[in-house]
């Protein structure tokens, strides 16, 4: 495939298979190697791009999304030979070791101070959580990143960001001749018209949004379909839209754009807290709805949000749109009601009433970057005299899908929302729950941790991810 696309300010045209990642790219064919691989599964941020202005996982990256795009490499930041005001900074303050993880952790905090110039501790703390550094510490870099010189303007050294349907970049001069090794076709469609048709000639396809789940898989042979369809530049599948009684949601909208959205903020915080937890910046920055429910893990950490908002999935083909309560969409671990042909374009949301208290809360192996335990979301409404009037409860990680227990539901109604009436229903949810042992707890743990979790409900302390980690608890 042909990839027009800026590099370190410079047009560029170069032939690839539109399925090499990008990382694959950068280091090998354009011999740009300050962009390190770690992981190559989006867990230790090596390989953090710069992509339009924002940081980005080029190990979780196509050749063929560097389309039209305006990439910074490490080797672009300081163009003329002076250290960039973040670079400086982390040489002034020591945040260097072994540097495997600076590129990655200068190019995360380049994006974060374009944003917040001025950014708190818990900022810094939050933008570099999907950074793993294994030997310098993160004091020094969360020093280094806080105390960056203002005096020379971050956003001066930050690329202008590319503007939709325009031609983001001027053309290089020269392309090469199109060669035999195209790779995997990667479609990419631009409205739903053209949408449509490709998924009904392409029935083994595999439709990419974020890619946070589907190229680990992919790099980990897990799936090999013949193509893929990448809904990533269709503007009409990412829009929140909102009337008296619902709020529509975009399948392709991200976990970052639903995390800023004031109308998701007023109307389902339970869905928010959730977002909180899942991942790091960089796959909430790309990761999307729609890829968490198609994924349909046990442990997606929007599935029990959902449940307790009484979800509609919108699905739709060339043949025409279903609408499917969350509960059938998701038909068990991993599987969904998808047909060949289709994909979820909306996930549509009724409004709670005014009062309804919403709660979620995850219990991971430690607080970032984990996949949960258990998690427990809420949805409590009351009646006049203040007593429950329904709870809606649904656990994550604890079965197969989503569990929810109708006869904690049950004991719950008409009794007031505090401790005494959550430890006496406690005990209902040990012995309806019937989880799994895997490598991340045993079933009777799990069992215990599910019902702790039904205790906090009545805390009104915002909710953090919790841990299991023992040093992380004694920190
Ligand atoms: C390091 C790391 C940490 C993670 N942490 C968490 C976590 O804490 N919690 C959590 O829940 N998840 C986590 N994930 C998983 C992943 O980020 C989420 O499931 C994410 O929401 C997937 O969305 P995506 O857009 O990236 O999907 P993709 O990877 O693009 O696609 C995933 C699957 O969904 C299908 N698909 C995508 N969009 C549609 C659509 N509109 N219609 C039909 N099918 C579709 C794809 O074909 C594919 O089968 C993590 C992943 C990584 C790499
Ligand atoms: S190489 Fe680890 S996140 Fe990309
Ligand atoms: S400096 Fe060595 S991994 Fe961070």
């Amino acid at each position: 495939m042909k990839i027009e696309f800026q590099l370190n300010g410079k047009p560029i045209c170069l032939e690839a298979p539109a399925d090499r990642r990008a990382v694959d790219l950068l280091r090998e064919d354009l011999g740009l190697t300050g962009t390190k691989e770690g992981c190559g599964t989006g867990e230790c941020g090596a390989c953090t791009i710069l992509v339009d202005g924002r940081s980005r996982l080029s190990c979780l990256m196509l050749a063929s999304q560097l389309e039209g795009r305006k990439i910074t490499t490490i080797e672009g930041l300081a163009p003329e030979g002076h250290l960039h005001p973040v670079q400086a900074a982390f040489v002034r303050h020591g945040a260097v070791q072994c540097g495997f993880c600076t590129p990655g952790m200068v190019l995360t905090a380049v994006d974060l101070l374009a944003r917040h110039p001025e950014p708190r501790h818990d900022d810094v703390i939050e933008a570099v959580s999907g950074n793993l550094c294994r030997c310098t510490g993160y004091q020094k870099i969360v020093a280094a990143i806080t105390d960056t010189d203002d005096a020379a303007p971050i956003s001066a050294h930050r690329p202008e960001p590319a503007r939709e349907n325009e031609p983001p970049i001027a053309h290089a001069a020269v392309c090469p001749p199109q060669t035999e090794n195209q790779g995997r076709p990667v479609l990419q469609p631009r409205t739903l018209d053209a949408l449509w048709p490709m998924l009904a000639d392409h029935l083994q396809a595999r439709v990419l949004a974020g890619g946070t789940d589907l190229l680990v898989w992919l790099r980990n042979r897990k799936i090999d379909p013949p193509a893929l369809i990448d809904l990533a530049r269709i503007d009409a599948l990412r829009g929140i839209s909102e009337t008296a009684d619902a709020v529509r949601i975009g399948a392709a909208a991200t976990h970052e754009t639903l995390l800023a959205d004031p109308v998701i903020a007023r109307h389902f915080p339970v869905l928010q807290q959730a977002l909180r937890t899942l991942g790091s910046p960089h796959i909430r920055h790309v990761g999307t709805i729609g890829g968490n429910l198609a994924t349909a893990s046990p442990a997606g950490d929007t599935l029990p949000p959902l449940h307790v908002l009484d979800a509609t999935v919108t699905v739709q083909s060339i043949q025409g749109t279903r609408r499917l309560p969350i509960a059938s969409f998701i038909t068990g671990p991993g599987q969904t009601a998808l047909m060949p042909g289709e994909i979820i374009s909306a996930v549509t949301l009724p409004k709670p009433a005014a009062g309804t208290r919403q709660h979620f809360e995850k219990v991971g192996l430690r607080q970032a970057m984990a996949c949960a335990v258990a998690s427990l979301a809420a949805v409590v409404t009351f009646n006049d005299a203040g007593a429950i009037d329904r709870a809606r409860l649904a656990w994550g990680s604890v079965g197969p899908t989503v569990v929810r227990l109708p006869e904690v539901e049950a004991a719950l109604s008409g009794r007031r929302l505090d401790q005494e009436t959550l430890e006496a229903v406690r005990p209902l949810v040990s012995r309806h729950l019937s989880p799994i042992s895997d490598v991340r707890a045993g079933a009777d743990y799990r069992r215990r941790v599910a019902g702790n979790l039904l205790l906090r409900l009545a805390d009104d302390r915002p909710t953090r991810q919790a841990t299991t980690d023992p040093v992380e608890q004694a920190s």
